[in-house]
């Protein structure tokens, strides 16, 4: 039997007992029950992999639970997320994927399927199925890239795609993270569903803030509440003033927040790996990637703008 508990250690329980509630208390806040999604989009080459990994890592270390998508065409989402080689080498993208492809939509990519396809293939298994975990307990969804064709592809490959964006909209209790460069145009109003924060990012280039700016008009049309700039690998003051020059040139300077990221030597020393950024605190992208994803669970709580 267990012995009786002195009024000090009685005392001292109670006290646990507190601190755990309001442990408790406190996470619950911080989780929203439903969960969110963020897609984070760009030109190639500002950043989006990079930073789509440290928020990822950073936000499973915090306790919560994380699925990172990987819509970039570069592919390279599991090597920044640290996922080992032997493991990468097996990942088959889903829109690669011919046997999941005809599975689920009856069609086989690249066969003469006719005009008898699913448009709406159940997908729910996909996560089970084909999610990596990786260090953090990252659980990571390499998709591919959609089939970019001027009318659109009316295609097995984009028909699967499409159906893992509606199942991850219905996901509930985690965060979901897109890495994406053409997502936006493709998966439209279907991601914008679920998908309640942008983060755009850009370099001090014309090019990239165009980029940026026709992706921030895209997810305000979509109805997208909260797009975040991040003005990245900045390596002097005039840089920002340069891409606020050039959003104000193309009309477009509404963002939510906006974050900037100065140039980090250590950043491109060790791509595509983020490793050294995460155990390096001091690191300029270690500090700024914690302030965005802070910036990102304060707005997930916000259903307004
Ligand atoms: N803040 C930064 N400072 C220096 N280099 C950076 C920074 N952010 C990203 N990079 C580098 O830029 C390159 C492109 O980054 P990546 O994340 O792959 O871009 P994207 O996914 O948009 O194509 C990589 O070599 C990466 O290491
Ligand atoms: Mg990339």
């Amino acid at each position: 039997m267990a012995k009786p508990l002195n009024p000090k250690d009685e005392e001292r329980r109670k006290k646990l007992f507190e601190i755990a509630d309001e442990l408790r208390e406190r996470t619950k806040k911080q989780v929203p029950e439903e969960g969110f999604r963020v897609v984070i989009t760009g030109k190639g080459g500002v950043g989006k992999t990079t930073m789509t990994a440290l928020l990822a890592r950073l936000l499973a270390r915090d306790g919560y639970r994380v699925l990172a998508v990987d819509e970039d065409p570069q592919m390279n989402l599991a090597h920044a997320l640290g996922v080992p080689k032997e493991v990468r080498d097996k990942i088959i993208p889903l829109n690669r994927n011919l046997d999941y492809i005809e599975e689920k939509t009856g069609a086989r990519p690249g066969t003469n399927w006719g005009l008898y396809f699913s448009l709406t293939p159940d997908v729910r298994d996909v996560v089970d199925r084909f999610g990596v975990v990786g260090p953090d307990g990252v659980m990571l969804l390499v998709m591919g890239s959609v089939v970019q064709a001027a009318a659109g592809c009316l295609c097995p490959e984009n028909a699967l795609l499409d159906a893992v964006i509606k199942y991850i909209n219905l996901r509930k209790g985690e965060i979901i993270l897109m890495d994406t460069q053409a997502g936006l145009e493709h998966f439209g109003r279907a991601l914008a569903r679920g998908f309640k924060q942008a983060v755009i990012l850009t370099e001090p280039t014309y090019n990239s803030v165009q980029v940026a700016v026709d992706a921030a008009k895209l997810a305000r049309q979509l109805g997208i509440e909260h797009i975040h700039l991040v003005i990245n690998k900045v390596k002097k003051e005039a840089h920002v003033e340069k891409v606020e020059r050039i959003l104000n040139e193309l009309g477009f300077n509404d963002f939510t927040t906006k974050t900037v990221i100065p140039y980090d030597e250590m950043v491109e020393e060790y791509d595509p790996e983020i490793e050294a950024i995460l155990t390096n605190p001091e690191s300029p992208t270690y500090r700024k990637a914690l302030e965005l994803k802070d910036i990102l669970l304060r707005y997930a709580e916000q259903p307004e703008r």
